[in-house]
C-alpha cells in the first residue's frame, strides 16, 4: 500500500464489519470515485462489543462478502485475525472528551473507545487518504473525527448518506436478525425521523421530540433506547433551535435485535 502511495495513488478505505449490504457498497462506490485505488476491511472488531452473546452471533457471511466486493470492483481486500491487531490485554484510550459517553456510548461502555483502537490500528496497515465512513453511525464519525484530531492523524474522512430499503429501514448488517413481525414493526424509527424532520420550522424543537417519543413509545414491539435531537456538529444536546443544523438519533431494541437510526435537520 506505501508503495502504491509513493507512486502518488490516493488511497481510500472502507473499514467495516462485514456482512456486506447495499450500505457498505455505496461507500465503496464512492471511495472508488473519490480515490485510485480502494481498500475495505472486514474484521469483526472484538473490543467494540459489550455483549459477547451479539459478538458470537455477528454474521459472517464471507462469501457472499468476497462476492459483494467483486462485484463493486473494490481492489483490495484486507481481512486481519484477531490475533494480528490486538495483543493480550491490550489497553489504551483515546481522549474524545466525553463524546464516547453519550447517547450510544451510554448504553454501550467502552463501545467507542474499542471502534478508536480498531480504526486507528485500520489507518496504520492500510495508509490511506480518504476514509469513508456511513452517516447511519453518525456519532462513530463524531468520533472518528474527534481521534484524527486529537492524533494529528493524517487522513480525510468523508460522512456517506444512509443508504435505505425502499420502506426507509435503513440498511443494517443487523436486520437479518428481525422476524417478520419486527421487520414491519421496525419501521416506526424511520416515522419517528421523518415526522420531526417534516416539522421542522413549524414546530418547537421539544414539540417535536415529545411527539415522536410519544409515537414511539406507543408503537407495538419497540423498546425505545432514546431519542435525541442534537446540534449537528458536536452532537450537545444544548436544545438546538430549529436554525441551526441538528441531527435527531434514535435507538431502540425489537426483541434482542438493538437498531439505530438518525436524520439530518433541517
Ligand atoms: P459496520 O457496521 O460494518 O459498518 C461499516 C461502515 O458502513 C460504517 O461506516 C457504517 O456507518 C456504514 N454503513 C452501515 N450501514 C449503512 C447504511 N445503511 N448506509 C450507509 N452506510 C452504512 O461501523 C462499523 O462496521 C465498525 O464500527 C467499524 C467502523 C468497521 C470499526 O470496527
Amino acid at each position: 500500500m506505501l508503495q502504491k502511495k509513493q507512486q502518488g495513488k490516493r488511497i481510500g478505505f472502507v473499514p467495516t464489519m462485514g456482512a456486506l449490504h447495499q450500505g457498505h457498497i455505496s461507500l465503496i462506490n464512492l471511495a472508488k470515485n473519490k480515490s485510485d485505488l480502494v481498500v475495505c476491511s472486514i474484521f469483526v472488531n472484538p473490543t467494540q462489543f459489550n455483549d459477547p452473546k451479539d459478538l458470537e452471533k455477528y454474521p459472517r457471511p464471507i462469501e457472499h462478502d468476497i462476492a459483494k466486493l467483486e462485484e463493486a470492483a473494490c481492489d483490495i481486500l484486507f481481512m486481519p485475525e484477531v490475533g494480528e491487531m490486538y495483543s493480550k490485554d491490550e489497553e489504551w484510550q483515546v481522549t474524545l472528551d466525553g463524546l464516547d459517553e453519550i447517547l450510544e456510548g451510554k448504553y454501550r461502555p467502552g463501545h467507542y473507545q474499542g471502534v478508536t483502537q480498531i480504526v486507528y490500528k485500520l489507518f496504520s496497515c492500510t495508509h490511506p487518504d480518504v476514509a469513508f465512513f456511513g452517516q447511519k453511525d453518525y456519532q462513530q464519525v463524531m468520533v472518528i473525527e474527534k481521534m484524527v484530531q486529537k492524533l494529528q492523524l493524517p487522513v480525510e474522512l468523508e460522512m456517506c448518506p444512509i443508504i435505505r430499503e425502499a420502506d426507509g429501514l435503513a440498511m443494517s448488517s443487523r436486520n437479518v436478525h428481525l422476524s417478520p413481525t419486527e421487520r414491519v414493526q421496525s419501521l416506526a424509527l424511520y416515522q419517528s425521523l421523518t415526522h420531526i424532520k417534516e416539522g421542522w420550522g413549524k414546530k418547537s424543537v421539544e414539540t417535536l421530540k415529545q411527539e415522536a417519543i410519544e409515537f414511539l413509545e406507543k408503537s407495538p414491539g419497540i423498546s425505545l433506547g432514546y431519542l435525541e435531537i442534537c446540534t449537528a456538529n458536536n452532537l450537545q444536546n444544548n436544545q438546538p433551535t430549529n436554525q441551526s443544523e441538528a441531527v435527531a438519533l434514535v435507538a431502540a431494541s425489537l426483541g434482542q435485535t438493538r437498531l439505530i437510526d438518525n436524520i439530518l435537520l433541517p
